[in-house]
């Protein structure tokens, strides 16, 4: 504890003695996520969206070279914050870029106190952008596809759903607004299953999910993790019990579905990018990350890394090259684009992404799955956030 706070204090005293944040010329940017650990997939996937943007848009920005310098937090939070600290105060990066909710999290007061953007990549917790005015995400909420979902699933013939939510705070907040919206909606929550988050054996929940007879069951599973969840649901019969499963995209990841078996064609969930989304952007994008990543399929995680990118580029185009926090920051705010997964923006107020969130139902084209998007909800944002207010 005692090594942290000297660490922290550390930043505050060397921008007092005015030592410039880093050579003249160069952006650094530090990124921090997990490429080994539980969610390794996670981090893999969020580097691919990265890369891939360096390589279209090259390495200079407004006169200045850009410099990316990744760290592996391990999917450990306390790793994530060490990590955060020695690239503030050794390498003097400008601006972080970060992953998973525990990590963003225990970053959020080194971005504070050290006043540099904080860009989250692929957090979908919704309270992340309020542990930080430094914080701007370019991911998604849970909360934007589970109220979607929820709404749709009572309107479509679901009245008794059973919850079953991987045990960490983005499975809590999908139980949360998906209960919400779906009891609004005349349904009825008979069980919520949390199930751990590392090396999970989705058996004995599938068991007790099912004994609870209901007529829906929604599952948020962490990117990664679909694809072990899909194949105990089929080897317990789930498929074939007319129990209809749905969920937000993260059970459908299309990193994962071309591994999944047929049974399940027809699962519609609520989800923020589809690989087989319909725009030339888009189709440019799948090629890419296909052919630099030995075949690949890019995911929702994916774009927090791509759009967080091109995010830092055009907010250092508008500052002219100049890389203080704030002018950083009031440059992200309200910055509209197309992303492969569609139109999104930075919400001025909250500096959370707003984004389009599609109904999808899985199909088969051209032998393999994919999430097939049948119905768009326009510019969603963050329910938790818009209710606050
Ligand atoms: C998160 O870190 O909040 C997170 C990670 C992976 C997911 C969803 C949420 O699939």
């Amino acid at each position: 504890m005692m090594h942290r706070r000297a660490l922290v204090g550390g930043i505050a005293i060397l921008s007092l003695l005015g030592f410039p944040a880093a050579a003249e010329d160069t952006v650094k940017v530090g990124l921090v996520h997990s490429m080994t650990g539980v969610l390794a997939p996670v981090g893999k996937q969020i580097m691919a969206g990265v890369r891939l943007y360096m390589a279209e848009h090259g390495d200079t920005v407004a006169g200045r070279k850009v410099e990316v310098i990744l760290k592996d937090d391990t999917t450990l939070p306390d790793v994530a914050k060490r990590l955060a600290q020695e690239l503030i105060v050794n390498e003097r990066v400008h601006i972080l870029g970060v992953g998973i909710t525990p990590s963003a999290m225990a970053i959020a007061p080194l971005a504070t106190e050290a006043k540099i953007p904080e860009v989250v990549m692929v957090s979908g917790t919704s309270v992340v952008t309020e542990r930080s005015p430094y914080i701007v995400r370019t991911s998604f909420t849970l909360g934007q596809q589970s109220a979607v979902i929820g709404e749709w699933a009572a309107k479509n013939g679901s009245k008794k759903t059973v919850i079953i939510q991987s045990d960490w705070a983005p499975g809590a907040e999908a139980t949360a607004v998906f209960t919400d919206a779906f009891t609004k909606g005349g349904g009825e929550i008979l069980d919520t299953i949390k199930v751990p988050l590392a090396n999970p054996d989705f058996a004995p929940f599938l068991q007790r999910a099912r004994d609870a007879n209901p007529d829906t069951l929604f599952v948020f599973v962490p990117a990664s993790q679909a694809g072990t969840f899909a194949k105990q649901f089929v080897e317990r019969g789930f498929d074939k019990s007319g129990i209809r499963l749905i969920g937000p995209g993260d059970i459908t990841d299309d990193n994962d579905l071309p591994g999944m078996s047929d049974a399940l064609i027809g699962v519609v969930t609520a989800g923020l990018y589809s690989a087989s989304h319909n725009s030339p952007i888009n189709k440019a994008y799948v090629a890419g990350i296909k052919k630099a990543n030995n075949g690949l399929r890019a995911n929702f995680i994916s774009l927090g890394g791509y759009d967080g990118m091109h995010l830092i580029y055009e907010a250092l185009k508008k500052t002219g090259g100049k890389t203080d926090g704030d002018g950083l920051i009031a440059a992200m705010k309200g910055m509209k684009w197309e992303s492969p997964r569609g139109p999104i923006s930075i919400d001025p107020d909250t500096r959370d992404i707003v984004q389009n969130i599609y109904i999808r139902r899985v199909e088969k084209i051209d032998g393999e799955l994919y999430n097939t998007e049948i119905a768009t909800f326009e510019a969603v944002k963050d329910p938790s956030k818009a209710a606050k207010k």
